[in-house]
């Protein structure tokens, strides 16, 4: 008698747990072509990049191709890695003048001999798909409409994607970063969240994100989120994105993100890989902020499909 053996069942259990950022930017970008489409005007993106830093000039490449295959305009400027700081301010400022642009995109990160929040500092208010400016920051605190940081947008998202109305969950932030943690903390707070900021100095740290029902992960240290720090059924936005050697590849390098995914993954109700998950959403976020600025500038109404 022969007995069958199902060499399927030492393969990694099916789980539909994981939170599909590709999909969900997708539908996102689908919601700006549609708002674009129904404007009267035709939204306009200006990106500025400084030096030869090769993933700027692929962030930009995807930033340019998704923003015209959403139907608007995009600009770009590019300057040597030896421009100096005024040549940047200058290009800003005719950016600003502009009244065709809509939105100003300087990409991060800037030569080291360029202070970049005194160029960040010149970017029109009304242009700042970024949300970096000290007046999108304050009307962020002042609960005031503006444009928001992306990434932290994109959390937002991918929260409502697995979870619906977040109110009155619990939302643990790791990271204190003004890119992400901070303006994370008050946008969960818009949407009703009771919101805890941790960091690598909190004590008792695994404990405070294991009460988390959604924990947000940025604090930019590869897999430092372990399964012991993630209540059974929490949601998971990792917003890492970490080089680390790869182990099968001697001398490669492969993303991570800040949570140890895979032994995670068994413990969420909802979690976002790396590559694949906040990182599409920040270039989708990208093309709304610039359709909202297109609309705000214009006096036009926000398009509804855009609302979050
Ligand atoms: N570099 C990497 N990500 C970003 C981003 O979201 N905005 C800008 N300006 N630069 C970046």
């Amino acid at each position: 008698m022969f007995i069958k053996i199902n060499h399927k069942t030492t393969e990694e259990p099916k789980m539909d747990n994981k939170i599909d950022g590709k999909a969900v930017a997708a539908k996102t970008r689908a919601q700006v072509t549609q708002a674009v489409a129904s404007l009267s005007v035709t939204p306009c993106l200006a990106v500025v990049l400084v030096g030869d830093d090769p993933a700027s000039h692929v962030y930009v490449r995807n930033k340019i191709k998704f923003t015209e295959d959403s139907g608007m305009r995009s600009l770009e400027h590019r300057l040597p890695e030896n421009a100096a700081q005024d040549d940047v301010v200058e290009i800003v400022r005719a950016l600003n003048a502009d009244p065709d642009v809509d939105g100003i995109l300087v990409q991060l990160p800037l030569p080291s001999h360029i202070d970049s929040d005194a160029v960040i500092a010149e970017i029109d208010p009304a242009k700042d798909v970024d949300g970096l400016t000290d007046v999108s920051a304050g009307r962020l605190v002042l609960g005031q409409s503006g444009l928001r940081p992306c990434t932290p947008t994109g959390s937002v998202i991918l929260a409502k994607a697995a979870l619906g109305d977040l109110t009155g969950k619990y939302c643990v932030i790791l990271g204190r970063s003004i890119l992400v943690g901070k303006p994370a903390a008050l946008m969960f707070l818009e949407q009703n969240c009771t919101v805890t900021i941790a960091h690598s100095r909190t004590e008792n740290l695994p404990l405070i994100c294991r009460s988390a029902d959604i924990l947000v992960a940025a604090v930019g240290r590869p897999q430092m989120v372990q399964p012991d720090w993630i209540k059974a059924g929490a949601c998971v936005i990792d917003v890492g994105i970490n080089r680390v050697p790869s182990v099968k590849r001697p001398g490669k390098f492969r993303l991570v993100g800040d949570v140890d995914y895979k032994p995670a993954r068994a413990v969420a109700g909802a979690i976002t890989p790396v590559p694949g998950g906040v990182g599409p959403m920040t270039i989708a976020c990208l093309l709304r902020n610039t359709v909202l600025a297109a609309c705000d500038r214009r006096g036009l109404e926000r398009p509804a499909i855009l609302e979050i």
